[in-house]
């Protein structure tokens, strides 16, 4: 029997050297270590061999059994390493590896960074509201009567519930004005939502800033120095701002600004850039109501003023993009100029 081990051992690992894939390889083990593998067979021999040999015989089928495990092993690994070599064959990995593309902020993005950042730094502090409205905090807080065509069903998204989706920013400023008592200053970026058809210069979802300063004494002053220097750093400081008489129900007296953009090669224009005003008495009956009367926001003693700004449109004019749907189309080759 140990020379029918031996036999067996010498000729498996014969067999697995010579073997040239890992098909042969596994051929070979099976053949040997299998369930009717030469060695698992000669084993079976264990029983019949005489009590004083077995551990020596059974030292040897172990040997045997070992030799063969770690040379099966070793030839995997070889065969491993050959494919392994053979798959780089042909490539150069001292190559450069191509240039990665970073992403860079969208052109709004900047925008409303800037446009936040240089109010902070009056003092304006961040604040939020829902998209999803109702018609309280987007029009009749605003003193915005029912039959006011804003609130049109051709002009707004209505939701069966009765809530709509925001048409500006300025449902915030009711917001703040029910949660916080003056001095408030803030500033609310967002979406806003109309139906609009949508051509170059309209979209039925676009951005808007909206800003309010509500306290003892705030004046017409106060609103015309924040909004000029504020167009003087977004623009420029030779920028000339224009406040132009208009009407907004929740402000009063209520003005449109335009800014006198110098582009080369054309003569100097107006351009309107936003909305704003002196926040009407009106609101601040209807916050006080809301607020159960606590005279936070009463009329006799505390004034403000509001802006409303559409952000896509100071994009087009600050980088002189004439179709709005570039916005949103993102098309790399438009997005990368502003990296
Ligand atoms: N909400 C107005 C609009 O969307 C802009 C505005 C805001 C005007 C605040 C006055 C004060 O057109």
């Amino acid at each position: 029997m140990k020379d029918q081990i031996e036999a067996i051992q010498a000729e498996a690992l014969a067999r697995i050297e010579a073997a040239t894939d890992t098909r042969s390889l596994e051929d070979a083990r099976v053949a040997v270590l299998g369930k009717k593998g030469t060695l698992t067979e000669v084993s079976a021999g264990m029983r019949d061999v005489p009590k004083e040999e077995k551990a020596a015989v059974g030292a040897l089928l172990n040997t045997a059994r070992n030799a063969i495990t770690a040379a099966l092993e070793g030839k995997q690994q070889g065969l491993q390493d050959a494919a392994d070599k053979k798959s780089l064959e042909g490539i150069d990995v001292t190559l450069p590896s191509r240039a990665l593309h970073h992403g860079s902020l969208h052109p709004l993005t900047i925008l409303r960074h800037q446009a936040i950042s240089i109010l902070r730094r009056m003092g304006f502090a961040l604040a939020e509201g829902p998209e999803i409205e109702d018609e309280f905090h987007c029009f009749d807080a605003l003193n915005t009567p029912a039959d006011h065509p804003a609130r049109n069903e051709k002009d707004t998204f209505y939701f069966d519930s009765g809530k709509l989706l925001r048409t500006h920013t300025s449902s915030v400023q009711v917001r703040t004005m029910e949660s916080q008592v003056p001095p408030v200053r803030i500033i609310a970026p967002g979406s806003a939502y109309r139906r609009d058809e949508i051509d170059a210069t309209h979209l039925s979802v676009f951005n808007q800033l909206e800003g309010l300063y509500v306290d003892k004494d705030v004046s017409l002053g106060d609103l015309k120095g924040t909004l000029e220097y504020f167009f003087q750093e977004m623009f420029g400081s030779e920028t000339e701002v224009r406040f132009r008489p208009h009407f907004f129900p929740f402000t009063e007296p209520s003005f449109e600004i335009d800014v006198k953009l110098h582009v080369k090669g054309q003569d100097p224009r107006w351009i309107e850039v936003a909305g704003c005003g002196m926040v009407d008495p009106a609101v601040f009956e209807a916050i006080n109501a809301s607020r159960k009367n606590d005279g936070a926001y009463d009329p006799a003693k505390v004034t403000g003023f509001a802006f409303g700004m559409g952000l896509d449109r100071l994009a087009m004019i600050r980088w002189g993009i004439k179709d709005i749907r570039l916005l949103i189309e993102n098309d790399a080759r438009f997005l990368k100029q502003f990296a």
